[in-house]
């Protein structure tokens, strides 16, 4: 598959959260939308995570809907592992099952209410980037919901510079070290796969959703909301 387990090793899960810091005011934002969002969703749903990492986004919908079940699918046993401690901690292992694994290693008789996919999709190059939703799609209800959050944007676009360059500001405010906008857009390129916006929606809707609804832009993290018919 896409080998992002080089990047998600043990000593990078390690220090996933902590790092994670830098974009707290950003994913507090997409958090607080994306429970909203989710608010119809039946009391005991089951809820898929894919690229499910440390658990963040399982631990606070939890907490908020306390008879939901969650199924976590990551590729990266070191995120994993760090997951399923964390869920302990929490309290919440009883109500979740992780799957070491892509979308399509989740079995496929277990249906979902609801899939999130929180900055994963942008490391899902070209041609298996449209096939991560219609997975997705695969192993939800009808009417089931799908949130996916990803960095985008459209590197060819004169505009894009600008925002990158508040990008790598808030990067260096947080690492107290200066970068280079050239060197930053070059390890995006290499590592990610940035799509202008609108192709987006395009993938979404050629996976099967009906809708694909942007909820949510802070800088190069884009949100959609997309409703299986
Ligand atoms: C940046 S982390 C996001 C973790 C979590 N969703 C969050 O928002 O904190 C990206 C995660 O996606 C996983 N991943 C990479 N490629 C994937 C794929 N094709 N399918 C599912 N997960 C993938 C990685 O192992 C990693 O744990």
């Amino acid at each position: 598959m896409n080998g992002t387990n080089d990047i998600f090793n043990a000593e990078f899960s390690r220090q996933y959260d902590a790092s994670s810091e830098r974009l707290k005011d950003m994913s507090n934002n997409l958090h607080a939308l994306l429970s909203l969002l989710l608010r119809d969703l039946p009391a005991e749903a089951k809820v898929l995570c894919v690229g499910v990492g440390t658990g963040t986004e399982i631990v606070r919908l939890a907490k908020l809907y306390p008879e939901w079940r969650f199924t976590g699918v990551d590729p990266s046993p070191d995120m994993l592992a760090v997951c399923a401690e964390k869920l302990e901690r929490e309290g919440l292992s009883d109500r979740c099952t992780l799957i070491e694994g892509h979308v399509v290693d989740v079995p496929e008789q277990e249906t979902f209410d609801a899939a999130l996919c929180l900055l994963v999709a942008h490391f899902i190059q070209h041609p298996q980037r449209g096939g991560i939703y219609q997975h997705i799609a695969d192993r939800l209800k009808p009417a089931g919901q799908l949130i996916t959050a990803e960095i985008a944007g459209d590197m060819a676009d004169p505009d894009f510079d600008g925002q990158l360059k508040h990008w790598v500001a808030l990067q260096q405010a947080y690492t107290q070290r200066p970068r280079d906008i050239s060197e930053v857009k070059a390890e995006l390129n290499q590592r990610l796969l940035l799509l202008p916006p609108r192709q987006t929606g395009v993938l979404l809707r050629e996976a099967g959703f009906a809708s694909a609804q942007p909820f949510f832009q802070s800088l190069l993290i884009h949100a959609w909301q997309a409703i299986k018919p």
